[in-house]
């Protein structure tokens, strides 16, 4: 796909599931983590993908706060390789300028996942033309409960009139507060579920489902994500007759 057709109508911010990498593994008689391990590869491509495609906003899920159980094992082996992703990727971040940010209950993490984290974090805050965000210790439910903790304490405090509260002040106070709604979300292996993944986020976004399992998903397939993205028509809550007015194709 060229540049010039992604930069036509977006999309600007797209969230992905990554899903498959234990299928995938065991698909090739190897071990999960050998999957995982695969599956961060598929990040690095990807990452790289979005600049050339004009996508600003990368979102991956890549540990939900249902994963922890997982068999210790898996998830120590998990964690341990999202230190090392972090390590090794903040030099490529700073070169192609792009901002990591992380979502989810971060103070939770392993200290050495966590310290790499913030590390990547304050090394690349200065850049804000791309972005790329880590679901981390992520999920919705709990997000909206941590916003909800944080409301409730301004308006005890008389910060916060209960009155006066809005979609705007509500969602000022998610993990996601200065960041865009993702435009597509797309999820990897099959699976047609979101998986506590950005639900408040997703309320308007288009959904994507494929086949392929994170280890082997491509530029191309990304690119197959977008075309169909391209394709869809978004009304938020419009007739179809209305935006064809918008946008010049009615008579
Ligand atoms: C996605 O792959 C990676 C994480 C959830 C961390 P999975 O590990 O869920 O792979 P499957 O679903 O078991 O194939
Ligand atoms: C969702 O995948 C979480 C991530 C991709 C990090 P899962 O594999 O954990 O989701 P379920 O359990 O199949 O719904
Ligand atoms: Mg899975």
């Amino acid at each position: 796909m060229s540049e010039k057709a992604s930069q036509l109508n977006g999309p600007d911010h797209i969230g992905i599931i990554m899903d498959g990498n234990g299928r995938w593994a065991k698909s090739q008689g190897l071990s999960r983590i050998k999957g995982h391990r695969q599956g961060v590869e598929t990040c690095r491509r990807i990452i790289e993908a979005c600049q050339d495609l004009n996508i600003h906003y990368l979102t991956l899920y890549a540990f939900s706060a249902e994963n922890w159980n997982r068999p210790e094992i898996e998830v120590n082996g998990l964690m341990e390789l999202l230190a090392l992703f972090l390590m090794e990727e903040t030099r490529t971040l700073k070169k192609q300028k792009v901002r990591l940010h992380a979502i989810g209950r971060i103070e939770d993490l392993p200290s050495r996942t966590k310290a790499a984290l913030k590390k990547a974090i304050k090394q690349t805050k200065d850049f804000d033309e791309w972005h790329l965000i880590l679901a981390l210790n992520y999920s919705s439910r709990n997000e909206v409960v941590d916003a909800a903790k944080a409301i409730s304490q301004k308006a005890a405090e008389g910060k916060l009139n209960p009155e006066n509260l809005d979609w705007e002040t509500v969602s000022s106070h998610f993990y996601t507060d200065s960041l865009p709604d993702p435009d597509l979300v797309v999820r990897t292996s099959g699976e047609t579920r979101l998986s506590n993944f950005l639900l408040m986020q997703s309320a308007y976004s288009e959904l994507y489902f494929t086949a392929t399992c994170w280890p082997d998903f491509t530029r191309a397939h990304l690119e197959e994500a977008i075309r169909s993205y391209h394709n869809r028509e978004r009304r938020f809550g419009r007739t179809g007759e209305q935006l064809d007015v918008e946008t010049g194709l009615s008579y």
